[in-house]
C-alpha cells in the first residue's frame, strides 16, 4: 500500500471513528478509500467558531450522504484589510470537539501553506453576482471565497457540498462557480438557523456586548416586517427599505451598510415585488458586522 491511513483514528464521543487530517495527501487517501467502497461524501466547509448553524449543515450532510467531511480553515484571502482575520473566533480544540461530537467522519484542518503554498497565484472571480450586496462593500471577498471553495471541492469532489442560506450571496456565488467550471458536486443550501429570539447564529455574534446582544435580534424582526409590508405595497419597495433603515439606526445599530429587496437569483435590487424576491441586509453593531436575509413568500 502506498499510503498509510491518516492519524487520529480514535472513536469519538458517540463511539464512531473520527479522523483529523492536515494535508491534501492524507485527505486524498481517505476520500479514495470511501469512493472505492461506493460510499457517498458530503462536504461542509467552515472557518470554525462552530455553532448550531454549522451543526445544522452537518445534520443535513449526514441525512444525504454516507460520509461527512468538515473543513476548518480561516481563509485570509476573503478578509479585507480592516476585517477581523486576526481576531476571528476559531478555536481549534473546541471546534474539533463539537464537530467530532456531531458525528463528522473526517475533519480537514489544513495549514495556511497547505492551501496557499509559496508562489500561489491563482484566483477565481465570479463576475456579476459577486459585485452586488456584500460584494460592493467588501471588494475581493467573494474571489477569496470562490478560490478556497474551488480548492476544497476539487480535492474531494464530494457528491454534495452544503452551505447556509445565512450567507445567501455566498451560496449563489458558489452555485454559479460550480456551474461555470463543471464541478460535479451538487451544491445544497440549508435554511438559516436562529436563536430563540430570531438572531441568526454566527461566529461573529461573540463580538457583541450584552447590550448589543439585546439589540441584535431586531435585525431579523425588521427584515420580516419589510417582507410583510412589501407584499401589501409591492410597488413601494424603495420607501419601505428607507423606513426600515431608519428603524434600525433608531434601534441602536451603529450603521446600515445596505437593506434591499432583491431578486433571489440575480441579487439585483427590485423596484417592485416579483416572484423569488428576498430582503437582504448588512449592519454594523459595535465591533460586529451582521448579515441576514429572509425570503418574501407569496
Ligand atoms: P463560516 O462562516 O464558518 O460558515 C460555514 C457555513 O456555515 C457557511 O455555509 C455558512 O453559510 C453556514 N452558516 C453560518 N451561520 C449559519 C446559520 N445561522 N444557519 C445556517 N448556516 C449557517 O462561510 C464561511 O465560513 C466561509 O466563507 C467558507 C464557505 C468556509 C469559505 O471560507
Amino acid at each position: 500500500m502506498l499510503f498509510e491511513t491518516p492519524s487520529t483514528d480514535k472513536p469519538d464521543l458517540i463511539g464512531k471513528p473520527f479522523k483529523k487530517v492536515h494535508t491534501v495527501l492524507d485527505l486524498h487517501v481517505m476520500v479514495s478509500r470511501w469512493k472505492d467502497s461506493g460510499e457517498t461524501i458530503a462536504l461542509v466547509p467552515t472557518m470554525g467558531g462552530i455553532h448550531d448553524g454549522h451543526l445544522s449543515l452537518i445534520a443535513k450532510a449526514q441525512s444525504v450522504c454516507d460520509r461527512v467531511i468538515a473543513s476548518l480553515f480561516v481563509n485570509p484571502t476573503q478578509f479585507g484589510e480592516n476585517d477581523d482575520f486576526e481576531t476571528y473566533p476559531m478555536n481549534e480544540k473546541m471546534d474539533t470537539k463539537m464537530l467530532r461530537g456531531a458525528g463528522v467522519d473526517l475533519l480537514f484542518l489544513p495549514s495556511l501553506d497547505e492551501i496557499y503554498p509559496k508562489g500561489f497565484s491563482t484566483s477565481i472571480t465570479v463576475s456579476g453576482i459577486s459585485n452586488e450586496l456584500c460584494g460592493a462593500h467588501r471588494p475581493g471577498h467573494f474571489s477569496g471565497v470562490a478560490t478556497v471553495v474551488a480548492k476544497l471541492l476539487l480535492q474531494i469532489l464530494p457528491d454534495v457540498a452544503i452551505f447556509g442560506e445565512k450567507d445567501y450571496q455566498q451560496l449563489m456565488v458558489i452555485r454559479q462557480m460550480v456551474r461555470d467550471l463543471n464541478i460535479s458536486s451538487q451544491i445544497m443550501g440549508v435554511p438559516t438557523k436562529r436563536e430563540k429570539d430570531g438572531l441568526a447564529f454566527s461566529s461573529r455574534n461573540l463580538y457583541l456586548t450584552v447590550k448589543e446582544r439585546i439589540i441584535a435580534p431586531k435585525l431579523y424582526r425588521v427584515l420580516c416586517t419589510v417582507a410583510e409590508v412589501a407584499l401589501k405595497q409591492p410597488t413601494n419597495l424603495k420607501k419601505i427599505c428607507e423606513k426600515a433603515k431608519e428603524d434600525l439606526t433608531k434601534t441602536g445599530f451603529s450603521s446600515v451598510e445596505y437593506l434591499l429587496v432583491c431578486d433571489s437569483e440575480t441579487l439585483k435590487p427590485l423596484e417592485k415585488i416579483e416572484a423569488h424576491a428576498r430582503v437582504f441586509s448588512a449592519v454594523r453593531l459595535g465591533k460586529a458586522r451582521l448579515i441576514d436575509n429572509v425570503p418574501i413568500c407569496f
